[in-house]
This record gives structure tokens, sequence and C-alpha cells, in this order.
């Protein structure tokens, strides 16, 4: 009989932390809601609030439901291959900001990038770059990805910790409004296999006219990613 590999715990996780049932409390939604995306689980933090106003058997069920939660958040993150030692250094620059893209959705993107063999890449929002760096890792050495970043003091900070990765000089950072560097793009012609859309969603008209005048260029986008 074939024997089935399990990861090894993500470096996230104590490595004790071995039995589906057991949850590590850093997973727990009543305290990663506020970074949580997923607006279920922000509803059900919501409701967690008001737990002493509800009857027993109510309370106790949404114990359940939470619990359920935890295990399913604990469950993923143990299922996932462990992430480089230089994203870990990005994720923590990004601290608990829920605009970086986590362990979980930085493993997410390098497997859709390595599955769609895509060697160009364009990200609007590049933030401290871990979801830029996770799909640099997943492409071949001559692969670039082109991320936009409106804020300047944010290109510099990022640039810095991407200078210190390995796979980080596959990343060229343009700053300004990701608009202006579209058309820009566009104009001159240049091309992408993804794209993955992270930022200023109200432009996203706009990103789908300057990929009409890429014309066949693209072959996947992806707008945010919504893993937890
Ligand atoms: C959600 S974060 C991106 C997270 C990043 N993709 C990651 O994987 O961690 C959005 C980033 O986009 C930037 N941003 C917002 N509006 C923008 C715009 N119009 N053009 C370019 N960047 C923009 C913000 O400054 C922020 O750093």
């Amino acid at each position: 009989m074939r024997e089935i590999k399990r990861n090894p715990p993500c470096s996230r996780f104590p490595p004790t932390l071995r039995n589906d049932n057991d949850i590590d409390t850093r997973t727990k939604h009543t305290t990663m809601s506020s970074s949580s995306y997923d607006p279920a689980i922000r509803k059900l933090d919501e409701l967690l609030k008001m737990k002493h106003l509800l009857p027993k058997e109510a309370a106790a069920m949404l114990d359940t439901v939470s619990s359920l939660v935890d295990k399913r958040e604990s469950y993923c993150a143990r299922m996932t291959t462990e992430e480089s030692p230089a994203l870990t250094k990005i994720r923590e620059a990004a601290g608990t900001s829920r605009m970086a893209t986590n362990h979980l959705e930085g493993q997410f993107l390098k497997t859709l990038v390595s599955m769609t063999r895509a060697k160009k890449i364009l990200e609007v929002g590049l933030f401290f770059g871990h979801g830029a760096l996770a799909m640099a890792e997943a492409i071949p050495a001559d692969g670039t990805v082109v991320s936009c970043e409106i804020g300047a003091e944010q290109v510099e900070k990022t640039q810095k910790l991407l200078d210190q990765s390995p796979h980080g000089k596959k990343i060229q950072i343009k700053q300004g409004p990701a608009k202006d560097t579209l058309l820009k793009l566009a104009e001159e012609g240049d091309t992408f296999d993804f794209i993955f859309v992270d930022a200023d969603k109200q432009s996203q008209e706009e990103y789908y006219k300057v990929r009409m005048m890429n014309n066949d260029a693209v072959s996947q986008i992806i707008h945010h990613v919504h893993l937890r």
C-alpha cells in the first residue's frame, strides 16, 4: 500500500500540533477575525460579541460553530506547504495588517502560477510583496512579476525586503496608480500570462480595457484571494 505523506506542519504552528482536533490558539477566529476578509467570519465574530444575549442553547451552538471554524483554519494551515524563510520574513514585516496575503493565500497563488506555467505576471497592489514573492518563487529564473504600488514609502520599504530574498530580483516594482502603469504597459505592447488584481477594485473596468488592448495576452486574471 502506498504511504501517504503529510506536509510538515507550517512554521507558524508549534510542532506539537499534530492532531486534527488540536486548535492553535493563533488561528482562533476570535483573535484573527480583525484580519479576516471573509465576511462570514466577521459576522460570526459580531455574533460572538453578542453571545451573552443569546439563549443558552443558541450560545452553545455558536460555540460549536466557532470551534469548527477554528479546526478548519488549523487543518488548512497544517496541510499547506510550508513557505520559504524569505516569504515568512515579508509576511512578518506586514504585521497583522489584513491587507497582506497570508500563508495559505500565498501558497495558493504559487500553486496557480505553477499550474498555469505563467512566466510573466502582473500584480495590482504590492504592499509588502508577500503575494509578489510567492508568485516569483513559482516562475522560472527568467520570469518576471511586474507589481504596481501607489505608495512611494511602501515601495522603498518593500524593495529593501525583496533585495534580501533569493527570488526578489524577478520582481519589478512600478510606483504610481496602477491604472496609469497599466495603460503605459499596454501602450508599450507588454503582455502577461497571469494577473493578480489585489487593489483599486474601482478601476477594474479599466483593467479589462487594458486587457483587451493586450488582446490575447492574458490567460488568467485572479481578483483577490479570499481563503479565510
Ligand atoms: C491589499 S494590498 C496588496 C497586498 C499584496 N498583494 C500582498 O500579497 O500582500 C493593496 C496595496 O495596493 C496599494 N494600492 C492601492 N490603490 C492602488 C492603486 N490605485 N494603484 C497601485 N497600488 C495601489 C496599496 O497601497 C496597498 O499597498
